[in-house]
């Protein structure tokens, strides 16, 4: 019995306790919960530096960075990062007609690629003019969750290989963090070159 008794008191402490935590105003724990409620950014520091790690892991700079030849064969080249396409490089110079039938080729830069869409260029990302500099964040969302030009409703789809539609299943917090590392790049201005049709549809 007096164990019971013990116990309930034990019980009535504890209530006591929690209840008093409950009704105390002391900022102490409205601090807490507002630094966890700090944004994460995927674990990093920033949200540039989550969108840095998100376009290197999702292989952006394959299509948009021009490479070096090198011994080993192509590498990135970062003083031209993310930059696309360049457009002083001519068009891939080879017989479209069949490449077209037979599949596709690409440049060695890895950013002109000739199917039977015609050829794409692979665009400026960078902060510039030329790039995605006046994009705001909506539109670069409307460009990889719809694959439209420039994020613009009423323009045209992007053409292969740019792979918008696995993008698309990005969360709006990893598209929103790409977007902001995009804007924090060093401005490359190049215009990249419009695509050109399938050479073997009549124009
Ligand atoms: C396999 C090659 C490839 C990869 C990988 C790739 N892209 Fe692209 N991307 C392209 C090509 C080619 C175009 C141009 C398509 C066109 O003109 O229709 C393009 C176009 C775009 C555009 C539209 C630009 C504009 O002016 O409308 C955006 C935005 C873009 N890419 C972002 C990205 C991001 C971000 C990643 C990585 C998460 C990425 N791309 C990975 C090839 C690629």
């Amino acid at each position: 019995m007096q164990k019971y008794s013990i116990g309930l008191c034990f019980v009535c402490i504890l209530s006591i306790l929690v209840f008093s935590q409950c009704t105390q105003k002391p900022s102490e724990n409205q601090i807490a919960v507002t630094k966890s409620s700090k944004p994460s950014f995927g674990g990093f520091e920033s949200q540039v530096a989550w969108g840095e790690h998100l376009v290197a892991i999702g292989g952006c700079n394959d299509c948009h960075t021009p490479k070096k030849m090198t011994p080993q064969g192509p590498e990135l080249d970062y003083s031209l990062l993310l930059s696309g396409h360049p457009a002083q490089m001519p068009p891939p110079d080879v017989n479209r007609i069949e490449m077209e039938k037979k599949g596709l080729i690409v440049t060695s830069t890895l950013t002109a690629w000739v199917g039977p869409w015609g050829i794409s260029y692979a665009a400026n990302l960078t902060s510039d003019a030329t790039g995605i500099g006046n994009w705001e964040e909506s539109n670069f969302i409307r460009a990889i969750r719809e694959g439209k030009y420039k994020g613009i409703a009423s323009a045209r789809t992007l053409l292969p290989p740019m792979p918008w539609p696995m993008y698309k299943n990005m969360t709006d917090g990893e598209l929103k963090a790409i977007f902001s590392y995009l804007k924090s790049t060093k401005p490359i201005n190049n215009n990249v070159p419009q695509p050109q049709p399938p050479a073997s549809s009549p124009q």
